[in-house]
C-alpha cells in the first residue's frame, strides 16, 4: 500500500461569505489569534507527515505563495533589533526546499475542478485534500488520524463529524454500512439532504485521503449542485469501484470560511493559546458584564 505523502489544498475560492474582508486578503490568510488560517493547516499537515503540499490558487491569491518564502527586510529588521524568537518561529514555518507546489486554477468552477488541477503534481499515489478553511483542533492532528485509519483499511477515508441537532440538511452527510465505533464504512454521501431523509448526523468535514483514480472520474468535468464540478460527485463514482470510510475524528471543526465560525475559532483558540488565554477570558468576560 502506497503512504499518504502529499497534499491537495485548494484555495482558488473568491470566499464570499466573509467578504469583504477578502476582497484583497485571501480567505486563508486571515487571521485566527495570531497567525493567518493557513498556519494551521499546514502544522496540521506537517504532523501527519505530508511531505509536499500542492496550493490550488487563483487571481489575486499571490499572497498565499508569499507568505510562505523570505521577507528579507523584515527578517533582518527583526535580526537588528535582536527579536530573535520572533524571527526563529517566522524561519521554522517556511517550507524546506520544493516542499510546497502552486497550481493556477483559471476560474473557481467547483471544488472538483480545482483538486483536478493538481492531477500532475499529486501523479500516482494516494493522497489527502485539506480544505483549507477548516481548522481542526485536536490533540492528534486531525490529517495524522485520518492517515491512521488510511494505514488500517486502505481505499478511501472522509474525515466526518456531528452535525449540530437538526442541521444535517444544511450539510454534506455520509452513508454508513452500520456505525460500529468511530471508523465505518461508507455506502452513500449526499449534499443537503432535505429534513427527515438525513442517512446519518455525520457531515464531511473537510478532510480526505482519496486514491488517484479520482482524477479519471473528474477529468469528465460534469457540473453538479450549484453549477460547479463538485468533489463529492467523483466520489459518488469511485465509491462504486473501491472503499471508502468514514472516520469520525478527535476534536473540533471551525469553519473559518463563515463569519460567526472565524469568531468561534478566533475565540475559542484564544481561549486555549497557554499565553493569551488568562488574557482572552479577562477581555471577553468583561464585554459580556
Ligand atoms: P468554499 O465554497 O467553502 O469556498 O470551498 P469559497 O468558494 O471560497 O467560499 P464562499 O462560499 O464564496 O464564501 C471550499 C474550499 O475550496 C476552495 C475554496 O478556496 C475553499 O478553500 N475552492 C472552491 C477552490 O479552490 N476552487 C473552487 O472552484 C471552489
Amino acid at each position: 500500500m502506497k503512504p499518504v505523502r502529499k497534499a491537495v489544498l485548494p484555495v482558488a475560492g473568491f470566499g464570499t461569505r466573509v467578504l469583504p474582508g477578502t476582497k484583497t486578503t485571501p480567505k486563508e490568510l486571515l487571521n485566527v489569534v495570531d497567525r493567518p488560517i493557513l498556519s494551521y493547516i499546514i502544522a496540521e499537515g506537517r504532523a501527519a507527515g505530508i511531505e509536499h503540499f500542492v496550493f490550488v490558487t487563483g487571481r489575486n491569491k499571490g499572497a498565499i505563495e508569499d507568505y510562505f518564502d523570505h521577507q528579507v527586510e523584515l527578517e533582518a529588521a527583526l535580526a537588528a533589533k535582536g527579536k530573535t524568537a520572533l524571527l526563529d518561529e517566522l524561519l521554522a514555518e517556511l517550507p524546506k526546499p520544493g516542499e510546497m507546489s502552486f497550481v493556477r486554477q483559471m476560474a473557481p468552477l467547483g471544488l472538483g475542478h480545482a483538486v483536478w488541477c493538481a492531477r500532475d503534481i499529486i501523479g500516482d499515489e494516494p493522497f489527502a485534500v485539506m480544505l483549507p478553511d477548516m481548522v481542526m483542533h485536536a490533540q492528534k492532528s486531525a490529517l495524522a488520524q485520518a492517515i491512521e485509519a488510511y494505514d488500517q483499511v486502505g481505499g478511501n477515508i472522509v474525515v466526518v463529524e456531528p452535525c449540530p441537532e437538526g442541521q444535517a440538511h444544511q450539510y454534506g452527510i455520509v452513508a454508513l454500512d452500520g456505525q460500529d465505533g468511530r471508523l465505518n464504512r461508507m455506502t452513500g454521501m449526499v449534499e443537503k439532504p432535505p429534513k427527515g431523509t438525513e442517512p446519518s448526523n455525520l457531515f464531511i468535514s473537510g478532510r480526505y485521503i482519496l486514491q488517484p483514480e479520482i482524477f479519471d472520474l473528474l477529468a469528465s468535468q460534469e457540473k453538479g449542485a450549484g453549477n460547479e464540478i463538485q468533489l463529492t460527485d467523483s466520489m459518488l463514482k469511485l465509491l462504486t469501484t473501491q472503499d471508502f470510510h468514514a472516520l469520525e475524528y478527535q476534536g473540533v471543526t471551525y469553519d473559518c470560511g463563515d463569519k460567526i465560525g472565524l469568531l468561534r475559532a478566533n475565540v475559542a483558540l484564544a481561549l486555549a493559546n497557554p499565553e493569551l488565554g488568562a488574557a482572552a477570558r479577562a477581555a471577553i468576560e468583561d464585554l459580556l458584564k
